[in-house]
């Protein structure tokens, strides 16, 4: 008999990939300003609650590299959600201006607001789920990674390690619960954030959804996906809807060096923010422009802009005004930078930036 067998693919996982991915995370992970790494980790240095909540709301809506810029930048004008919790709310706005979902940025503040008051983060998931913004997988990550419970965090990433570490092929939502239930049972005692860390870098640079590379996976022993031969049949999700398109007008007015904004109603997409006037946008075919002035408007073109649930197509004109006093709230160019990136777009568009 082979006195040292191969262990054989597996159906439930549990325990023997926290030792080999823990393994690898300490060679491999990767090196980001919100991370206290394995060896700063293993010399007893802590993560900073606040820096580990502000990325983790940041990436709930888009990639490493993208809100890896905008957290250096938070962080450098608010160090501490003691700071943050005092900027004004406008500021904070504009500073979240490009990454999207800003009903996200308001509950962030609300968020720093309420825990500035109370001295400090609560320090167990079921403490921080009850706060502003924070849902399942953020109370758990924040959890481990800063107070170091022993509690799973499954993003996206990780259904895709564990949809096919275990080949599964039920329907999406069944297999979801067999993930959750499944890492809630392995999250090692010891290190519960490191486990979290490694197995998001493991699917962000192995376990990646179109060309995992196998060869380089620590779990390649366990997974049952990689014996079947063709990983990235899985996860098996239903096929989405295809996205609608929407059509409308943006008007860019032009006076000086300044240019008409106007604030969004508090509720619905991009509420409360700044944007460029408009037209409803709409299914139906396009109407013509209801200008918000007289003046001699310019089409400047097209600009598409993806939202969750459908795509844009704006069509932007532009006009100039003379000097003399008109309503509205007149801004200088530069707040363009700061319009959430369907205006940005359709903003530069209209100047030639
Ligand atoms: N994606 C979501 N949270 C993350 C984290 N803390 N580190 C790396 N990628 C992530």
């Amino acid at each position: 008999m082979d006195a040292n067998p191969r262990p054989k693919p597996f159906h439930n996982p549990n325990a023997v990939i926290a030792d080999p991915l823990l393994r690898w995370y300490d060679r491999h992970a990767r090196d980001l300003p919100w991370r206290v790494g394995p060896s700063e980790r293993a010399a007893g240095e802590q993560a900073d609650p606040y820096r580990v909540w502000l990325s983790e709301i940041m990436l709930q809506q888009t990639t490493v590299p993208h809100a890896t810029r905008y957290f250096m930048a938070f962080v450098e004008r608010w160090p501490t959600v003691d700071a943050l919790a005092a900027a004004a709310d406008d500021e904070v706005m504009a500073a979240w201006a490009g990454l999207g979902y800003y009903a996200r940025a308001r509950n962030l503040l609300k968020c720093a607001r309420m825990v500035a008051a109370s001295g400090h983060f609560p320090e167990t998931r079921d403490g921080l789920r009850a706060l502003p913004g924070i849902g399942a997988y953020t109370s758990g990550a924040v959890a481990a990674i800063a107070f170091g419970e022993p509690v799973p965090a499954v993003d996206g990433n990780v259904d895709r390690v564990f949809a096919r570490l275990l080949a599964l092929d039920t329907d999406w939502k069944t297999a979801k619960k067999t993930i959750a239930d499944t890492v809630a049972t392995i999250v090692p005692d010891g290190r519960p954030g490191e486990f979290a860390e490694a197995l998001m870098d493991l699917g962000a640079t192995i376990c990646t959804p179109k060309r995992p590379n196998c060869l380089l996976c620590p779990l390649a022993d366990h997974c049952k996906a990689l014996a079947e031969g063709r990983p990235v049949r899985y996860p098996i999700k239903a096929k989405k809807a295809v996205s609608p398109t929407r059509r409308g007008h943006a008007f860019l007015l032009r006076r000086d060096d300044t240019i008409l904004l106007e604030r969004r109603p508090a509720r619905g997409l991009l509420g409360g923010m700044l944007g460029l006037p408009g037209s409803e946008w709409t299914e139906e075919a396009p109407t013509a422009p209801d200008f918000p002035i007289d003046a001699h408007w310019n089409e400047a073109g097209d600009v598409r802009h993806v939202f969750t649930h459908f795509n844009l197509v704006l069509t932007v004109w532009t006009a100039e005004m003379d000097r003399s006093p008109a309503p509205g709230q007149w801004h200088k160019v530069d707040a363009v930078e700061g319009l959430p990136s369907v205006f940005k777009k359709a903003a530069r568009l209209a100047l030639a930036l």
